[in-house]
């Protein structure tokens, strides 16, 4: 803005010229400069001058025709006017009253608009008092004059207007990068706010980082500021792949969840063995066997409930699946009991081609009390994006997207996961990566895919999805990774578990240095700089901030 105005006025040797731009039905003054009067208002850098606005309208709404500048936006053309005090048409009250305080003569005006090609005009740039070369003698703008400053002008709005597009543009980016970080945050209230902290702490650490003049980390630095831009990009999008990702996944609470907790299924199958006991024992009893029938059903009830109590509680995953509780798991599935209803009615054209290899058992069917049928497997699509050779993943892929087998999932050895449903959490970062590098980002934010994508990668190769090694990970990259198990350790978690203090998450973080899996200098810079300290202030419960005695973790101190 400061150019067009400079140049403007060096082009017509005026003595002064005002740049005023367009904002919500304002002409706002923007840079302010008057050779004799010694004024420099704006530009450079400074705030622009705090003058009251040029309303383009009138109290009553029509357009404002009396002020030259509005006029000229309004009309759309330039207005030269040779001497102000002879001029009728436009109200100078206010010019006068300037030059009557400052003893200044403003004679001569031309004005401008700011108007890019294929655009509106966006403001207007008003010169006053052209001087010939190298004189002081006050003259009218020339036509050639006017046809320059209108051609300068009209090269600068468009400058400007292609300024101001790409400025919108990247407003645009950013919240829409945004928003898909806060749906991903809404999946699931006990992870909410990660994408968004994940960049704040991101941040912290890089500019720490960024201050090191020695050791490893002396030589890096973001140069410029689309560097941080990207980096920050990355780090906000470092889990969209996670918009893939079930919310049932996300936060299974129970083995037999799947939309819901299946357990309340099998229970009404306990309910119908305990049925077919007691019709057994009326039967019994019409029979004339009553004691033996009132016995052998008492034994029979104790037992079914205690086996549904099992069952339940190995749903709940808190317990290890020890090899012989898997065997009392499939000795109390073989129970079996009578089907009188069609099991193919009422299902979706999904749910019945899955049936189809199983012929329809005639009625009444015997059905065991649990069991892994061939329904209960939904098979990984042979043409899915994560076996794309050209994405480099070296993650094993289960053969099967999912398995909701009862025993197989009441089987489940540790939590309440299958290894379906662990890669289905893991491949939110394989998502994160297919998404991100099949987008079109232009040449400066190249490496967005590379930092959002590598944060569950580590230096000792152990990390997914591309087993990449300490070589592969820039130090961007190996930022985001402290930043997104930091931010994990420290969220509140579960509502009905006990957020983990300070110094516990800072001691988890020193195992994963000890195990390569973070990069050993950034955790010392983490903590000696003082951005863990910093960062829980900031995002942490009070009563999750207890001393660190940081000494016994850093290894270089910085
Ligand atoms: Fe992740
Ligand atoms: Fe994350």
């Amino acid at each position: 803005m400061d150019l067009i105005l400079m140049g403007a006025k060096e082009l017509s040797n005026a003595d002064g010229g005002t740049l005023y731009m367009k904002d919500d039905g304002h002409l706002r003054f923007q840079i302010i400069r008057n050779d004799s009067l010694d004024i420099k208002m704006g530009g450079n850098g400074e705030p622009p001058p705090s003058l009251p606005p040029v309303p383009l309208a009138l109290d009553d709404g029509t357009p404002n025709r009396t002020n030259v500048v509005s006029q000229s936006v309004h009309e759309q053309i330039t207005i030269n006017i040779p001497d102000a005090y002879d001029e009728g048409r436009f109200d100078f009250s206010g010019t006068k009253a300037f030059d009557q305080r400052t003893g200044y003569h403003s004679t001569s005006f031309l004005t401008v608009p700011l108007k890019p090609r294929g655009g509106d005009v966006i403001g207007a740039l008003q010169l006053i008092n052209a001087r010939p070369a190298g004189s002081a003698e006050i003259v009218p703008f020339s036509p050639e004059i006017q046809r320059f400053v209108e051609a300068l002008a009209a090269q600068a709005a468009t400058a400007l207007y292609n300024r101001e597009l790409l400025d919108a543009q990247e407003r645009l980016m950013d919240a829409m990068i945004q928003i898909i970080a806060g749906a991903i945050d809404a999946k699931s209230p006990y992870t909410g706010g990660h994408c968004e902290r994940v960049p704040e702490l991101s941040l912290m650490l890089a500019e720490e980082a960024c201050k090191v003049t020695e050791g490893p980390l002396a030589d890096f630095a973001f140069h410029t500021p689309e560097q941080w831009r990207e980096f920050k990009i990355g780090a906000w999008l470092h889990d969209c792949g996670k918009v893939t990702t079930p919310e049932y996944v996300v936060d299974k609470a129970t083995k037999l969840e799947t939309i819901h907790n299946r357990i309340h299924e099998v229970r009404m199958r306990f309910e119908v063995l305990l049925r077919d006991a007691r019709i057994e024992r009326l039967e019994a009893i019409a029979a004339g066997r009553t004691a033996a029938a009132e016995a052998a059903f008492e034994a029979r009830r104790a037992e079914l409930v205690e086996e549904f109590a099992f069952i339940a509680e190995c749903n709940l995953g808190g317990e290890f699946m020890a090899p012989e509780r898997v065997e009392r798991l499939k000795d109390i599935a073989k129970r079996t009991w009578m089907r009188h209803f069609d099991d193919r009615l009422g299902l979706s054209q999904e749910e019945l081609r899955r049936m189809e290899s199983l012929p329809a058992a005639p009625l009444p069917a015997m059905e065991t009390l649990l069991a892994d049928k061939p329904n209960h497997v939904i098979a990984r699509p042979k043409n899915a994006a994560v076996f794309d050779q050209a994405f480099r993943f070296k993650t094993r892929i289960p053969d099967n997207l999912y398995n909701f087998g009862e025993i197989y999932n009441l089987g489940i050895g540790r939590g309440t996961l299958t290894e379906e449903e662990r890669f289905k959490i893991n491949e939110h970062i394989i998502q994160t990566i297919i998404m991100l590098e099949r987008m079109p980002f232009p040449k400066h934010l190249s490496r967005v895919a590379e930092y959002a994508g590598t944060h569950h990668e580590t230096l000792s190769g152990t990390g997914y999805p591309r087993c990449l090694e300490a070589g592969d990970l820039s130090i961007p990259s190996r930022i985001t990774a402290i930043a997104d198990i930091f931010e994990a350790l420290t969220a509140s978690d579960r509502p009905y578990k006990k957020p983990k203090t300070l110094s516990e998450c800072v001691k988890i973080l020193s195992f994963f240095k000890k195990d390569r899996h973070i990069d050993p200098d950034l955790f010392d810079l983490f903590l000696s700089s003082g951005v863990y300290l910093r960062y829980a202030e900031r995002y942490l419960r009070p009563d999750q901030i207890d001393a660190v005695d940081i000494s016994q973790f850093v290894t270089r101190p910085s």
